[in-house]
């Protein structure tokens, strides 16, 4: 079975200055793309916007981080309280910018996850491997902790519209991209955790991203693997023209039923 692609962009800390061009030429570029499902993660100061912008067209938006408290002396933090009020949609939790420079653990994943569940938030979950966890052999150990820990005490009940962005470290803005085929081996073993810990259906309409310098001349390829469904997208997303070259490319094989 193949799910409804998905293409999020992760805009990270971008554009500098406003991002109301962006958002508009977004709007304008991509509201043709139908058979896709198209997420935008603007920052936290432009989504108020983004979703007046986007209300009436296909892009729903999603915010990069949420703090797992819902309120209080919390200097600097937003709640999932605070994203749902505003309209947001999605949630990236545990992006490995957040573990790698924020001190995000696997138990810190886990009450963000459960906080923006709570809010009915629908989380984009990220874990992946860094280049030296690859090298020593050990992809599969790693993955399947974060996997584990991010969902620790979280039922199969609460978990509606969940997806998972598989992004191998060494592969995010660097340039390097997995080989679909590697890809598709971790996408393939995030599926078996998902039906051994839930059930064999959901694993089967949990959508799996792959995010890890996605570009228009790579995607079709990662696009076509059997556990593949989307991308989540960091430096292409924040130019119009790429994004939708690589929602183009996820279209193309639904149209075409990924053949
Ligand atoms: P990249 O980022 O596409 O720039 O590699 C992906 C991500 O961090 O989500």
């Amino acid at each position: 079975m193949k799910r409804r692609y998905c293409i999020a962009g992760n805009w990270k800390m971008n554009p500098p200055g406003a991002a109301g061009g962006l958002l508009l030429e977004m709007r304008e570029k991509l509201d043709e793309i139908t058979a896709v499902d198209l997420i935008i993660c603007p920052p936290f100061t432009a989504l108020d916007n983004a979703r007046q912008l986007f209300q009436n067209f296909r892009i729903t938006i999603g915010a990069q981080n949420l703090f797992w408290e819902d309120k209080g002396a919390y200097t600097g933090e937003i709640s999932a309280s605070m994203l749902s009020a505003i309209g947001v949609e999605y949630v990236i939790i545990g992006h490995s910018e957040r573990r790698q420079y924020f001190d995000d653990t696997d138990e810190t994943v886990n009450k963000r996850m459960k906080a923006a569940l709570k809010a009915g938030l629908k989380p984009i979950l990220c874990l992946g491997e860094t280049e030296s966890e690859r090298e020593d052999g050990i992809t599969f150990e790693v993955v399947r902790k974060q996997f584990r820990g991010a969902l620790e005490g979280i039922e199969i009940k609460e978990l509606k519209d969940f997806m998972i962005a598989y992004e191998p470290v060494w592969a995010i803005g660097t340039g390097k991209t997995a080989k679909p085929a590697d890809a598709q081996e971790v996408h393939e073993l995030l599926r078996k955790l998902l039906a051994e810990k839930y059930t064999f259906e959901f694993s089967e309409s949990t959508r799996i991203l792959y995010g890890g310098s996605v570009k228009p001349d790579n995607a079709e390829g990662l696009f076509r693997q059997p556990d593949i469904d989307g991308a989540l997208i960091g430096g292409a997303s924040l130019s119009t023209v790429s994004f939708r070259q690589i929602a183009e490319a996820a279209e193309f094989l639904t149209t075409n039923e990924h053949e």
